[in-house]
């Protein structure tokens, strides 16, 4: 009956919203942002254009894209006092940390963020603010993460280029090819572009449902957007692939794979990068990642650990453990080689899952703003803690 609570370990199969953003069929392996399959988008689109899509429900046209890249291309310099902050940071600092901490100091900046300085909920209804959050918030994330790495390698940051396009530009703030006069390479920078588009949605995931749950209160974007990171940072999550990395770094060669894969079944280890709550089956974007880390390892030069991973995927998709529990490689398990292929450091790579992922917060996140039944999220419980008791002075505690 309606008063009768029913517990479901981590809402398996409970939703907990509508959302016409994002379509994941699990069985099948379907992976659509707004109807739009996956394989197309990443074939044909670019992120900007697939975040314009994700938060506004449709393909811009040839003037609103102009428009919406314009805006974003124009919010990409960071406050000298955020760059101040940066700099407070220890130099080894977690590159994701310094970038949710430049997420919750852009709503101190922005007045209009915070409603209780502005005295409204103005940026509901006023969508000229909402959208100017978007750009900044799409603008300043490359820039926020570009200026943790160059801290993390004690060299001064790099002012945008606003005639580069999206990725082009974060790769230049990088420079992290340090070559003089250094231009991004145009196939590195596809590539980047085609892994954000690939990374920019994902349904409910537990950093997009943390961005609806925080957004759920009225707070600012930035602050939401910081929260999102904060899940998003857990190695069962986008830190996933950092921790492909380190374990793939850890079995070392292909002839250490079959012992491996015995401990992951003695449950000693996991697999990182496989399984998946929704996917049981291959991971749509696992495949296309795939395919760019060959297109990557020809331009930087191949990534020894590949074979690692191949030879892991090849044994675990043969393996009755793995097969009986529908775990196939996801999304990080490929992608984290592509980035140290490309000269990240391990521990940016959940900046990099952050930086896209930004597009489909920022959709859930208007999507709830507009939802006239939206209210402040507020799950219940099922208690199963003591009944009513009488409280006992100290003196009488034994
Ligand atoms: C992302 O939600 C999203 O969409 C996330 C994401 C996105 O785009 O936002 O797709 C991005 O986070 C991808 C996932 C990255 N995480 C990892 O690669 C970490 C390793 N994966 C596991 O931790 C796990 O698969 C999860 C967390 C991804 C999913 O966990 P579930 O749904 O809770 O699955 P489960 O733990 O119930 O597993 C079912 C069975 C269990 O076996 P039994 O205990 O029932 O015998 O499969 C086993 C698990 O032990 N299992 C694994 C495993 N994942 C699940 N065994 C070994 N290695 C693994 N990786």
């Amino acid at each position: 009956g309606p008063g009768l609570m029913v517990y479901d370990p981590a809402f398996q199969n409970t939703a907990v919203t509508r959302s016409s953003i994002t379509y994941i069929d699990g069985d099948e392996g379907i992976l659509r942002y707004r109807g739009y399959p996956i394989e197309e988008l990443a074939e044909k689109s670019t992120y900007l254009e697939v975040a314009f899509l994700l938060i506004y429900g449709e393909l811009p046209s040839k003037d609103q894209f102009a428009h919406f890249s314009d805006e974003v291309m124009r919010h990409t310099f960071l406050h000298t006092n955020v760059s101040d902050l940066m700099h407070a940071f220890n130099y080894d600092a977690h590159p994701m940390g310094m970038f949710i901490t430049g997420l919750a100091a852009m709503s101190t900046f922005h007045p209009e963020a915070n409603p209780a300085l502005a005295g409204s909920d103005m940026y509901l209804e006023d969508s000229l603010v909402r959208n100017k959050q978007i750009f900044r918030i799409l603008g300043k994330s490359p820039s926020l993460a570009a200026h943790a790495y160059r801290h993390r390698i004690g060299r001064p940051y790099n002012a945008p280029q606003r005639d580069l396009s999206y990725a082009e530009n974060f790769l230049y703030m990088l420079d992290h090819l340090s070559e003089p006069n250094y231009r991004p390479n145009p196939k590195l920078a596809r590539a980047l572009d085609i892994l954000f588009i690939l990374h920019a949605d994902h349904e409910l995931n537990c950093s997009t449902a943390a961005m609806r749950h925080i957004g759920s209160s009225h707070v600012d974007p930035y602050s939401a957007a910081a929260g999102a990171s904060a899940a998003l940072y857990g190695p069962l999550h986008g830190g996933a692939n950092e921790a492909v990395l380190r374990m793939l770094e850890s079995i070392g060669g292909v002839e250490a794979v079959p012992d491996f894969l015995q401990q992951v079944k003695e449950r000693k280890k996991k697999l990182m990068g496989f399984g998946h709550r929704v996917y049981k089956n291959y991971d749509p974007r696992a495949k296309i990642i795939r395919r760019i880390a060959y297109e990557v390892f020809d331009i930087c030069g191949r990534e020894p650990l590949i074979d690692v991973a191949i030879a892991l995927e090849e044994a675990a998709l043969k393996d009755e453990y793995f097969v009986k529990r529908k775990l196939y490689p996801n999304v990080d398990f490929y992608s984290g080689l592509i980035y140290k292929a490309m000269g990240f450091p391990t521990d940016m790579f959940p900046v990099l899952f952050a930086i896209p992922r930004m597009a489909g917060w920022l959709a859930h996140w208007v999507e709830s703003c507009q939802d006239p039944a939206g209210k402040i999220w507020r799950p219940r419980q099922v208690y199963v803690g003591p009944t009513k008791r009488g409280y006992v002075p100290l003196g009488h505690r034994d």
